[in-house]
Formats: structure tokens, C-alpha cells, sequence
């Protein structure tokens, strides 16, 4: 088989690096790639937007799976579009995607479902909206309805903030489309969670659990980044709560998208907070976390190629998924003022010396003459695998002592909230 990615950040990276393990997968492409899914695949100069482009590549070169990782292409109909042309592909369809690119269509989906969620408002009109919030008490959340790069997120703790993030989102004109309906939402304590699951249709096929770090620095302070790291499994947060946000979450969520003729077919990610009355919603994505999909791969056993190639044939419910009995932790290398302006361009060394239970997965770097070199905030993220989730955590943080480039940072915490419980 030979196999196209789409996309160009470490999880893109970790899913070729799992799929070149397949004894099925015979060539790799990825479109466009980075610096180190040159090394495992070929990279294609094609943006992700360019359907016609790729779906062309994909005939010309005898593609037999495309497999999408960023959102964007999912929403814009990437999948709808190879479709159309009997091209196999791994994603939802563009409607199904909106459970992602809509907060208020995955709100309205989980209110007819009975899915516990966050309770909730949406507004298309400013003045309503700040009535509403005026009655409300704080802390409040409120969320720009559409794809926001993540920044379109406030959790206020005053009502001067709530009001002011209300301006911004709905009169400012920072968030454009996003920001012409508004999400204003009840507060939830507790600790995040993420569970991935391979979805086709009514299937669900649980992932192991895995946590994000948001924030830019130690002890979740600073700004809100994509990512900064990620281990799995979470270690207090697994067994029976996972059964349990299987049943009450993502099974009815697959089931009442198949209801409503909009089957999801692809990797359904629920992002949950762990509350004292029980799991509930922050938000679904169409598609692999990042920089989740960095800690949960490295301990995938089965052939992801055959994963990929039964849930697009709806055969999901008829293979095995086994995972390693092991832990991974993901720790993200960044450029200096990143989730700010950034600098590209600085040579990194010190790749090369890993060992068996390390894996430098690549997010922002570009080959070039002077070889490899930052080229994103988010340049490396860095796997250490093992028998337990502190050596996990020593082989990752290993691996990324040993690399080096112009003010790389990285948090010195990833994984530690599973190590305390
Ligand atoms: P979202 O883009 O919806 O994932 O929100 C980004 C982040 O904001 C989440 O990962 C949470 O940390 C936080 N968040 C979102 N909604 C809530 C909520 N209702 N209560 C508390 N925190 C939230
Ligand atoms: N790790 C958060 C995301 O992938 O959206």
C-alpha cells in the first residue's frame, strides 16, 4: 500500500512513523511534510487546501490511502471531494467535521442527545448576549463559535473580563467569522482528559487516555499554547471512568450523528473535564490531538494501516485494537516567545543519539543547506517510552537535554499530575 498524510506537525510525523511500521505500507508521502517526515515519507510540496492538486497526485502516483490530520481540510470538504472521485480517505466529511468547527452545533448535537456537557447560551446578537452574561455568575466562559486557532476561548473571572471578552469576540474584529455567534458557558472545575477514538459510523473504539498541557509554562501558567506535552495512559484517570465516558459520551455522540445523517467516519477526539458530578464535555475535535497522538501511537500494538482501511470500509467492529502495556510522554521543544512571535531559522543539533525508548517527532523544522532548522513555534516533540511513567518521563526528558538550538524552551512538568496520584 502506499499511503499519503496530509498535513505537516508532529502528529502528522507520529502517524507516518507508526504507519512505516505496517508490513503493508510500502511508500509514504506526506503533503507537505516537515524535516522529519522527510525522513520516513516523501514530501510533497502541495498545500493542505489544494484538493484538486492532491486528489491528482494521489491518481498520477497510485496513492492507495489518504489519511488527513489538521482540521482545516476536514471542514473545507477534503474528504467530500476525494470521495466524489472513488479515492479511499480517513476523515469525516465536511458536515461531520462542524462537530469540531462549530461549538454550537456540538452543543445542540449533545443537548438532543443527553450528552453531559457544560450547561449553556448561544447568541447571534450582541446585546442579548451581554444581558445574558450581566445575569450571570463568574467565573464564565465564552467561546467564539468557529475555528479560532484555539484563542477563542476566555474563561473570565470577573464581569468586567466576560463583558470585555464579549466585545472583543462579537464588535472587535479579531476573529472575523468566528466570532459572529458566541458560546457563553458555565464554568467547569476539574481535570482535563482526552480520549481519542477510531469512529465509523455507530463503532467506537476507545484509544488509551492521554493528557494535554496547554500552557506555556510550568505549573500551567502563561498563555495558552497548542500543546506543550502529553503522556499517556493517564494513570488515575483510566478503567472504569473510561468505560464510563464510552457509554454516557461517545458512543450516544456517534450514534446521534448517525441519526441525524451525518455519520462520523475518522478519529473523534473528546476532550473532557473530570468533574465531581461526573465527566463531562469541553469540547470534540474531527481528528488526532496534537500533541496527544505523540504519547498514545508510540504504544499502539496493532497495524494502523488495517485500522485506517477498516473504519473506511465500516468494518471497524470487526478488528482487535491491543495497546502496549507501557507509558509515553511527549514533551514539546519550542521556539523562544512562542505562543508569541517567534523567531525560524536556528540550526538544531543533537539529534541522532536516541535509544529504543526514544522518538524525536517533528513539528516545525525544515531541512535546508545549512541542515535542520526551526521553522514553527512548536518545533520538536520528543517521546520517551517505557515500562512505567516516570522512566517514560526521564527518556523524554533525556532525549531532549541532548537538543539543542537558539532559546529553546520546554516545560519541566510534563506528566507530573499523573505522577502525584
Ligand atoms: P476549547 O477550545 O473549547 O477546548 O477550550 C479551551 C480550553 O479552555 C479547554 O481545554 C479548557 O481548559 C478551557 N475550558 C473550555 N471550556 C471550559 C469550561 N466550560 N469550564 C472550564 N474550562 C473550560
Ligand atoms: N491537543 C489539543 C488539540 O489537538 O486540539
Amino acid at each position: 500500500m502506499n499511503v499519503l498524510v496530509v498535513g505537516s506537525g508532529g502528529r502528522e510525523h507520529a502517524i507516518l512513523w507508526k504507519l512505516a511500521q505496517s508490513p503493508k505500507v510500502e511508500k509514504l508521502y506526506c503533503a507537505p511534510g516537515n524535516g522529519g517526515t522527510a525522513q520516513l515519507a516523501v514530501n510533497v510540496p502541495i498545500p493542505v487546501h489544494d484538493f484538486a492538486a492532491l486528489a491528482q497526485f494521489v491518481k498520477e502516483e497510485g496513492i492507495d490511502l489518504t489519511v488527513v490530520g489538521p482540521e482545516g481540510p476536514l471542514l473545507a470538504g477534503i474528504v467530500d471531494f476525494f470521495q466524489q472521485r472513488s479515492l479511499p480517505i480517513f476523515g469525516p466529511s465536511a458536515k461531520a467535521a462542524m462537530i469540531e468547527g462549530s461549538k454550537s452545533f456540538a452543543k445542540c448535537l449533545m443537548k438532543r442527545y443527553g450528552i453531559p456537557t457544560a450547561r449553556y447560551e448561544s447568541f447571534i446578537d450582541y446585546q442579548s448576549a451581554l444581558a445574558y452574561v450581566k445575569e450571570q455568575a463568574v467565573p464564565i466562559v465564552i467561546k467564539a463559535d468557529g475555528l479560532a486557532a484555539g484563542k477563542g476561548v476566555v474563561i473570565a473571572g470577573t464581569q468586567e473580563e466576560a463583558q470585555e471578552a464579549l466585545y472583543q469576540i462579537m464588535q472587535g474584529s479579531e476573529f472575523g467569522q468566528a466570532g459572529s455567534r458566541v458560546i457563553v458557558e458555565e464554568y467547569m472545575s476539574g481535570e482535563e482528559l482526552t480520549l481519542l477514538a477510531f469512529v465509523d459510523g455507530e463503532t467506537v473504539k476507545p484509544m488509551i487516555t492521554s493528557q494535554d498541557h496547554k500552557a506555556v509554562y510550568d505549573g500551567g501558567k502563561g498563555p495558552n499554547t497548542g500543546g506543550m506535552g502529553s503522556y499517556a495512559p493517564v494513570p488515575h484517570l483510566s478503567g472504569k471512568l473510561v468505560d464510563e465516558v464510552v457509554e454516557t459520551i461517545v458512543k450516544p455522540t456517534a450514534a446521534g450523528m448517525v441519526k441525524e445523517g451525518i455519520p462520523f467516519c475518522g478519529v473523534l477526539y473528546t476532550g473532557l473535564m473530570i468533574t465531581e458530578e461526573g465527566p463531562k464535555v469541553v469540547e470534540f475535535n474531527a481528528r488526532f490531538g496534537d500533541p496527544e497522538t505523540q504519547a498514545v501511537l508510540p504504544l499502539l500494538e496493532t497495524d494502523l494501516a488495517d485500522i485506517f482501511i477498516a473504519a473506511i470500509n465500516g468494518e471497524l467492529s470487526s478488528i482487535d485494537i491491543a495497546w502496549k502495556r507501557e507509558s509515553a510522554v511527549c514533551v514539546v521543544m519550542a521556539a523562544p516567545g512562542y505562543p508569541g512571535k517567534y523567531p525560524k531559522g536556528a540550526v538544531i543539533e543533537g539529534i541522532g543519539a536516541e535509544t529504543d525508548g526514544q522518538v524525536v517527532f517533528h513539528a516545525g523544522t525544515k531541512q535546508t543547506e545549512q541542515g535542520l532548522v526551526t521553522d514553527g513555534g512548536r518545533v520538536l516533540g520528543v517521546t520517551g517510552i517505557a515500562g512505567s511513567l516516570a522512566e517514560a518521563r526521564d527518556a523524554a526528558y533525556a532525549a531532549a537535554d541532548r537538543i539543542s538550538f537558539e532559546g529553546k524552551h520546554y516545560r519541566t512538568d510534563i506528566a507530573a499530575s499523573g505522577l502525584r496520584k
